[in-house]
């Protein structure tokens, strides 16, 4: 008998801590500040929480690089903070899912600080050191380049070789070929697992294995010239899904945990994806994949002047067909890496901000998987503009603006790409009401509040019943309801109109119901004729944007109009 796995019944709303909110005044979220709030995520309705990192951390990456895997950094509070908040969620039914971050730990870390001691030290093998290429100490051993830019390797005077870091050089990578290693992995897992951790989501989780020569060295890679394409050279290793599976039946499945891993690089063909998140296969339920974030992106990275709903639908249509069958997806539009979506998809929202975030919603969320809320697209938050380079705190575009510090005039460029493809532009302080800082926190935040909250803010969206969080809140009483929660778990996907550049539609379909997704993409009226297998069929309007007019017919659809409709064949 298949078991009941609860994964798919999860609405998980995504905690940055730093930035939710302030409970003792120094500018910075904590542990504290989100117990103070449980009844807010309450109201929204999910019944999942997923925690970015809050263990030990000097903070170069905000927490993605761990000093100390069992205890809870000074900022955020202490593993007793952590219990209580745990124990809060629990009380309500809401279930708290944790980041895995263990492709690198921080250079901090009592285990790196033991390796680069000396060769033969205990933990040497705990990381992945080499000589310079051909034995030259000035040479990297190979050519890789580091996600955030440079060299993948580090020079280290002491023992004279180099180790690997594909992401901030304080982020020193793991060697997951040690078994030691794994060990210390699975027992960290199982240490939070039994303090009542319900899952996990995994940073980077076809980065562990890495390719290796006979002899040991790391080859060289095809894909090094330009990022992000170097990263290709050192996801999806040959030994990758032993690793995942021996962490599933180690720690995960005895424990019925929910298990999200962010898949690194685009346009997975579907053998690949499947290898990951089959049932059959024991690994991962879901992936984050990225490919529908590229729909504002060229693939080497530049903006696109226009946004592309094509694009959108067809990334959206691939994975949903990839994983029709044994397997589930992550559906999200944002998170902490990711500008928000209205300031991407929607940037000519103008007066209608809250008729487009709605519709944005709609399109993702309806989708067959598990839904994702980042903090603040419930309340239909926006990019912050920054003025300043000073005012950035990304350590990635840190690193590229020393990099370019004496070519004239490139940190204006910088800011300009970072402003629209940046992570600190999604990362601003969490917008509570109209007090000062959005109230935040009483102190200095540590990162600009965007100005907006006067008018975007919890409180004002509380009190009104047509807010996007009001939306939120209906979209998740439709995938619990009665009478919709099965089509929207089990139905089957279909898009209609793939060429229409202005409109998406999709239904989901179980046994003869369906739900019908009619969306307007474009900040005007959009005529358009339905699909010719709804000719003369009678649906009722389940939600919408727009209070009347939401017949189902070839019309003119205003500007972000969005319905659900229901439909039953006789
Ligand atoms: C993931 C995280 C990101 C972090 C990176 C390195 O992509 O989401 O925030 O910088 O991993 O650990
Ligand atoms: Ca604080």
């Amino acid at each position: 008998m298949e078991r009941k796995r609860w994964y798919k019944d999860a609405v998980v709303y995504q905690i940055y801590t730093r930035s939710f909110n302030d409970s003792n005044g120094d500018g910075i979220g904590d542990l504290q500040g989100i117990r103070q709030k449980i009844d807010y995520i309450e109201k929204l309705g999910v019944n999942t929480v997923w925690l970015n990192p809050v263990y030990k951390s000097p903070n170069i990456d905000n927490g993605y690089d761990i000093s100390d895997y069992r205890d809870i950094m000074d900022e955020f509070g202490t593993l007793e903070d952590w219990k209580e908040l745990v124990a809060d969620f629990h009380k309500r039914g809401i279930r708290v899912i944790m980041d895995f971050v263990f492709n690198s730990t921080s250079d901090e870390h009592n285990w790196f600080i033991e390796s680069r001691k000396s060769k033969d030290n205990p933990y040497r093998d705990y990381y992945i050191w080499r000589s310079g290429k051909n034995n030259d100490s000035k040479i990297p051993p190979n050519n890789w380049t580091s996600f955030f830019w440079g060299s993948a390797w580090e020079y280290d005077m002491r023992t004279n070789e180099w180790y690997m870091h594909t992401f901030h050089k304080k982020q020193t990578e793991l060697n997951w070929e040690n078994p030691q290693v794994r060990r210390e992995i699975q027992d960290i897992v199982n240490y939070w697992i039994d303090l009542g951790t319900d899952g996990f989501r995994c940073d980077v989780c076809n980065v562990f294995s890495k390719v290796y020569n006979s002899d040991g060295s790391i080859p060289d890679g095809e894909n090094h010239l330009f990022f992000p394409v170097g990263t290709e050279d050192y996801i999806d290793g040959p030994r990758i899904h032993e690793f995942i599976n021996e962490l599933n039946t180690k720690c995960w499945a005895p424990h019925d945990c929910m298990t999200v891993g962010e898949a690194m690089g685009n346009k997975k063909p579907k053998e690949k994806v499947l290898s990951y998140i089959a049932e059959s296969r024991n690994e991962f339920d879901m992936l984050f994949g990225f490919d529908h974030m590229d729909s504002d992106v060229f693939s080497w990275g530049l903006p696109r002047f226009r946004n592309n709903l094509r694009y959108y639908k067809k990334a959206l249509t691939h994975w949903q067909e990839m994983t029709a069958k044994g397997a589930w997806n992550a559906n999200f539009l944002e998170n902490h890496d990711q500008p928000r979506c209205l300031s991407r998809y929607m940037k000519a929202f103008g007066t209608r901000r809250v008729e487009a975030a709605k519709v944005l919603a709609t399109s993702y969320f309806m989708l067959r998987g598990t839904p994702f809320i980042y903090q603040g697209q419930e309340l239909g938050m926006t990019n912050y503009h920054f003025k300043s380079t000073k005012d950035m705190r990304d350590c990635s575009y840190i690193n590229l603006l020393n990099r370019w510090k004496y070519v004239p005039l490139a940190k204006y460029g910088i800011l300009w790409y970072s402003n629209r493809r940046g992570r600190d532009v999604a990362r601003t302080p969490m917008q509570w009401n109209t007090q000062p800082n959005a109230g935040f926190t009483t102190g200095t935040p540590w990162i600009k509040v965007n100005p907006n909250y006067k008018e975007i803010n919890a409180e004002a969206e509380l009190a009104d019943e047509n807010s996007i969080f009001c939306y939120y809140q209906s979209l998740i009483n439709l995938k619990k309801s009665e009478k919709y929660g099965d089509i929207v778990r089990n139905g089957v996907y279909k898009e209609y109109q793939p060429n229409n550049k202005d409109m998406y539609i999709y239904e989901r379909k179980c046994g003869g119901r369906k739900l019908v997704m009619v969306l307007n993409f474009k900040n005007k009226f959009i005529s358009c004729k339905l699909p010719d297998e709804f000719k003369g069929k009678q649906a009722q309007a389940v939600l919408s944007n727009y209070s009347d007019g939401n017949t189902f017919t070839d019309r003119s659809y205003r500007p972000y109009e969005g319905v659900i409709y229901y439909l039953e064949e006789k």
